[in-house]
């Protein structure tokens, strides 16, 4: 009787137990993995910050974490052999190392082993191997969140969640997102957003439906789940089973985390306390695209290109600026422009920055970048090597040349078949345009033109006894002779110039110069001497005191020369008829005069009758008076010359004024 009773008691305790285990008591809720027991294999462990890491970015890899014991899911009493209801919720979020790929996903598993060590990581999601996906003997049921499209499971896309049994084919899938609970409009949800979302996960054995949702961690519950299908997970679940989760690499560098999970049994799964999950890792503010992994081939590839480019360019940049250079240039430095410099100062030698053209080449504006110092640049085309050291030798003199009536020769610049000569920029150009209404420029008052007549004067006097060498122009003419802010008179251009030394005497082989500033001497001689400039000046004089060209190409005048016509008006006693009658009469007459006679006196067509600088210095000052002379002379003897050394014929050849001799010259030095 006793024993009955005990055996009764027992029986009691028993049939209590199993129903409460039947009653589904059976409940686990974590918010945030910290301290959790959890069973773990492969890259699965929990971060100290006690997130749950499935898989640690390292490919082809799989983790699991499973409730470390199983759940009784069927048989007992009272639910006989039937699955019971079942609930979960998990908050997930996929790092993967692009924004834009991932690989695999992750899955709620419920199993009836822990033991996943012949499952596969990539596509099968460490749930199965290619042998055994689908067999029904793996006795899984799983919920994927899957993050890559496999067509031989069907899946719908590349952001798809599913629900799955024994295999990675879903019995039913939907594309990540949820139902808005306003409108029921569907939002599609990005799997691997980096943001945690969570899942909800339901059975319901009654009807065999599982339901599965999910949305972002502030929405909450949708009413509308993501999808449902049925399914009688009797015939897949084990009467005891292991809960938890597996998870997949393949070759993208990407950690697949749960935040909280939990999960009931015959009842919904408690809920995770958001607040208390812990926080995700922060990525990197700009992670590199897979897209770029795809694109990087291309794109270094395009680099290469750009590069060959790039070096092409630089090779022509090379070569444009290419410059000819020689060792014996070294003590030049100073004087020595870079061609790039002078190239990028003229923007390319536009047309531009053209000032004009002269015998010898163009003339250039320019503004050199660095020192911003506003420049003239004479290119001039040369072919031959020969002489050049000596020429440029001489440019550099030049360049030591310092008068207040002087435009500076700044340096020199050299390449293949061109030479530059660079001057400091005279802003207001040259006389000739002031005396021959040309480019608008108004017309020079007689102060103006007397003032630039003794500043060339003056300079000319420096460059003949004043310097440590005999400084010869050479080619002394109205377009030669610029005007700086002040409007003083600037001799410049010096390419022709030649330098020889006091003692030495030079043997100059050609003729260079202008038409008309010619001195008859250089027609038999060739040589250039201080008075062969004296003759040029003596034109330039009469130039500018009479506004007219040295040579009037109009070959019916009977006056061919300027020098002639002031003659004739000379001769006839009216001298000053032959001032420029632009100035309306307004000119000092002494001046006019004294200007008309020495213009003549300095043009003698005699070297010897011409006077030296200095003596025209003093003339110009009046220290001296002009010495006296008669028209009829000068007059007959230029007739003279002029037949005699057929000077005629060779003005007749060239009517232009601004003719010049054979550009090659310039280059041909006479020592
Ligand atoms: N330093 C300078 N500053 C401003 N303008 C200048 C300067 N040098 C030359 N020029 C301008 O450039 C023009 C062309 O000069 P270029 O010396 O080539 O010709 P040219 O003097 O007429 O003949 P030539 O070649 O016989 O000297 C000149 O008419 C002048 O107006
Ligand atoms: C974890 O759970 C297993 C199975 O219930 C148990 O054997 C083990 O002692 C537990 N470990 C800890 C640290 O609680
Ligand atoms: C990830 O986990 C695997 C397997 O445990 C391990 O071999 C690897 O070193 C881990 N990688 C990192 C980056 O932690
Ligand atoms: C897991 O299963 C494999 C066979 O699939 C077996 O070799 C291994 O011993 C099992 N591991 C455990 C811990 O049971
Ligand atoms: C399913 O797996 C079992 C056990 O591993 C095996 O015996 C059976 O042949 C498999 N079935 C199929 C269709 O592969
Ligand atoms: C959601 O994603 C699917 C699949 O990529 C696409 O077809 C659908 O147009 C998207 N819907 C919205 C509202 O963006
Ligand atoms: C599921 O299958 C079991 C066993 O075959 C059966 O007892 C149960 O009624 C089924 N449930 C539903 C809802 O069909
Ligand atoms: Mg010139």
């Amino acid at each position: 009787m006793m024993n009955s009773v005990l055996m009764l008691v027992r029986l009691l305790i028993l049939c209590l137990v199993l129903a409460a285990k039947a009653t589904g008591d059976d409940q686990l809720v974590y918010s945030g993995f910290t301290g959790a027991n959890l069973t773990l294999d492969g890259a699965a462990t929990v971060t100290p910050d006690g997130l749950l890491e499935l898989t640690n970015g390292t490919d082809q890899q799989k983790g699991h974490a499973f409730y470390p014991t199983p759940l009784r899911f069927a048989g007992g009493s009272p639910g006989g052999g039937t699955v019971r209801s079942f609930s979960a919720s998990f908050v997930f979020a996929i790092q993967s190392i692009y924004t834009d790929l991932s690989a695999h996903g992750m899955a709620f598993v419920v199993a009836s082993s822990k033991n996943f060590s012949s499952a596969l990581p990539g596509q099968l999601l460490g749930l199965t191997d290619i042998q055994n996906n689908g067999n029904g003997s793996n006795h899984f049921f799983a919920v994927e969140l899957d993050t890559i499209q496999n067509k031989e499971f069907d899946d719908l896309n590349a952001n798809h969640a599913g629900a799955n049994v024994n295999g990675l084919r879903s019995l039913q899938s939907y594309y990540a997102g949820y139902f808005d609970d306003e409108d029921g409009s569907f939002h599609n949800l990005s799997l691997i957003s980096r943001e945690a979302m969570q899942v909800w996960v339901d059975y319901d054995h009654r009807t065999a439906q599982i339901t599965v949702t999910m949305a972002p961690l502030k929405v909450g519950r949708p009413v509308r789940p993501l999808f449902t299908t049925t399914y009688n997970l009797t015939t897949a679940v084990t009467d005891v089973a292991y809960v938890g989760f597996s998870s997949a690499t393949g070759t993208i560098n990407v950690r697949h985390y749960v935040l909280g999970w939990s999960f009931a049994m015959n009842g919904p799964a408690p809920a995770i306390d958001i607040a208390k999950l812990p926080k995700l890792p922060r990525m990197g503010p700009k992670p590199r695209s897979k897209v770029l992994d795809i694109v990087l081939p291309i794109a270094s590839g395009a680099f290469v290109l750009a590069l060959g480019a790039i070096v092409l360019l630089v090779l022509r940049r090379r070569f444009r600026y290419a410059e000819l250079r020689e060792d014996w240039e070294v003590e030049f430095g100073p004087q020595r422009f870079s061609y790039k410099d002078l190239y990028r100062a003229t923007e390319g030698f536009s047309d531009t920055h053209l000032l004009g053209i002269g015998g010898f080449g163009r003339v250039y504006r320019g503004t050199l970048l660095v020192s911003k110092v506003e420049v003239a640049v004479k290119k001039v085309a040369h072919d031959s090597k020969q002489g050049i050291k000596e020429f440029i030798s001489e440019v550099v003199s030049i360049g030591r040349l310092q008068h207040s009536n002087l435009a500076p020769l700044l340096g020199y610049c050299r390449r293949r078949g061109e030479l530059f000569l660079v001057y400091e920029y005279m802003p207001n150009g040259s006389v000739d345009k002031y005396l021959h209404r040309r480019e608008g420029k108004p017309i020079l008052n007689w102060a103006q033109r007397w003032h630039i007549i003794k500043g060339i004067a003056s300079c000319l006097v420096y460059l003949h006894e004043e310097w440590e060498k005999v400084v010869i122009h050479r080619d002394i003419k109205a377009s030669n002779v610029v005007l700086d802010g002040d409007m003083n008179g600037r001799l410049g251009d010096f390419g022709l110039a030649r330098l020889y030394d006091h003692d030495a005497d030079p043997q100059t082989t050609h003729v260079v110069g202008t038409i008309g500033y010619l001195a008859p001497e250089l027609g038999h001689t060739s040589k250039a001497t201080p008075l062969t400039d004296v003759f040029a000046f003596g034109v330039f004089i009469l130039e500018v005191t009479c506004g007219q060209r040295p040579v009037n190409p109009n070959l019916e005048d009977s006056q061919v020369l300027l020098v002639e016509s002031v003659l004739e008006q000379w001769n006839k006693g009216s001298l000053l008829d032959a001032v420029d009658k632009q100035l309306g009469g307004n000119y000092n007459a002494d001046e006019a005069c004294l200007a008309l006679k020495l213009g003549l006196l300095c043009s003698h067509p005699f070297a010897n009758a011409r006077p030296t600088m200095r003596q025209v210095m003093q003339y110009l000052d009046r220290d001296m008076p002009l010495p006296e002379m008669t028209p009829t002379d000068l007059s007959f003897q230029m007739m003279t010359i002029m037949q005699n050394e057929g000077f005629d014929q060779f003005v007749m050849t060239y009517p232009s004024s601004t003719a010049s001799v054979d550009s090659t010259s310039v280059l041909t030095v006479g020592r």
